[in-house]
């Protein structure tokens, strides 16, 4: 199953990202860092600067075993890896961003701390307490049902584990700017106010331990970091259609009091 606006083969997904890494003068035959790829493969507010805050903020260190959701490329999992030593599960919902993990995880070499699984958020495929750390970055607001998908989260978290994420939360007034980086209308649109997504978490047990609200922290509308890649540069533009238009809606949204973004860590039980 794809996510995807356009859904792509696995040869395909292939040859897109490779030919994007050669376009931008890396070579894919040559050991890539997940720096290198961190403008392709953190696909969320912030990019790696953001991924690298949450891991800060969740003090994620080598013994920890994580569990990355709704994991994209994979991206913050081989960063998160490669940063500080730790292993990282992957599910992903859409098949070609699996495959696209999977291809990037050779190419840096971490498919032996990186592990990739296609499947749902809302049926984890994982026991009971399984982790020491749940990453989610930029998800829920594509999950209508969200008491499934924290009480999934708080399921394979072992007791006193963290839950780390960043999200997209609804702001005073309703959106209206569409297409949307998560959504081309508003029937995939799931965002709720931060005070209703902690309320969520708290009845499925997990306890507020670090919040920020990162909104004011956003790059302006015509600064370099909010504007998608140029040609010849790295960038979401590989498998994201009409970025520069949905990376606008999405700073109108922010300016107009729409939505805001949060990064929190909780814990379970
Ligand atoms: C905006 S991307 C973020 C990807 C990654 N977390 C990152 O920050 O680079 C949202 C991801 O969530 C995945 N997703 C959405 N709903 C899902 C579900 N129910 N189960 C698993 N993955 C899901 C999408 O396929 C997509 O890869």
């Amino acid at each position: 199953m794809s996510t995807l606006e356009n859904h792509y083969s696995a040869d395909d997904i292939e040859s897109r990202i490779l030919a994007g890494i050669r376009a931008s003068g890396l070579d894919p035959e040559q050991r890539l860092t997940p720096e290198d790829l961190s403008s392709l493969d953190h696909f969320h507010t912030g990019g790696l600067g953001a991924s690298s805050a949450l891991m800060e903020l969740a003090e994620i260190g080598s013994d920890d075993s994580v569990l990355d959701v709704g994991a994209g490329l994979a991206g913050c999992a081989r960063f998160l890896a490669a940063e500080t030593g730790c292993t990282v599960d992957c599910i992903e919902m859409s098949d070609d961003y699996c495959v696209g993990a999977r291809l990037l995880n050779q190419l840096t070499g971490l498919e032996d701390k990186v592990f990739i699984k296609q499947g749902s958020a809302l049926a984890l495929d994982y026991p009971d307490a399984s982790f020491d750390v749940v990453w989610m970055q930029n998800v829920g607001m594509n999950i209508e049902d969200k008491v499934r998908l924290y009480q999934e989260i708080a399921r394979v978290l072992k007791p006193g584990a963290r839950f780390a994420f960043q999200e997209v939360v609804a702001g005073q007034t309703v959106t209206t700017y569409y297409p949307l980086p998560w959504a081309s209308d508003a029937s995939q649109n799931f965002l709720v106010s931060t005070e209703h997504l902690f309320a969520i978490l708290n009845d499925c047990g997990l306890a507020e331990e670090k919040f920020v609200d990162i909104s004011d922290a956003q790059p302006t509308q015509n600064s370099a970091s909010s504007t998608p890649a140029a040609a010849g540069q790295l960038g979401l533009g590989v498998f994201v259609e009409n970025l520069g238009q949905k990376a606008g809606n999405a700073r109108r949204s922010l300016d107009e009091g729409q939505i805001r973004y949060i990064r929190a860590v909780f814990r379970n039980g």
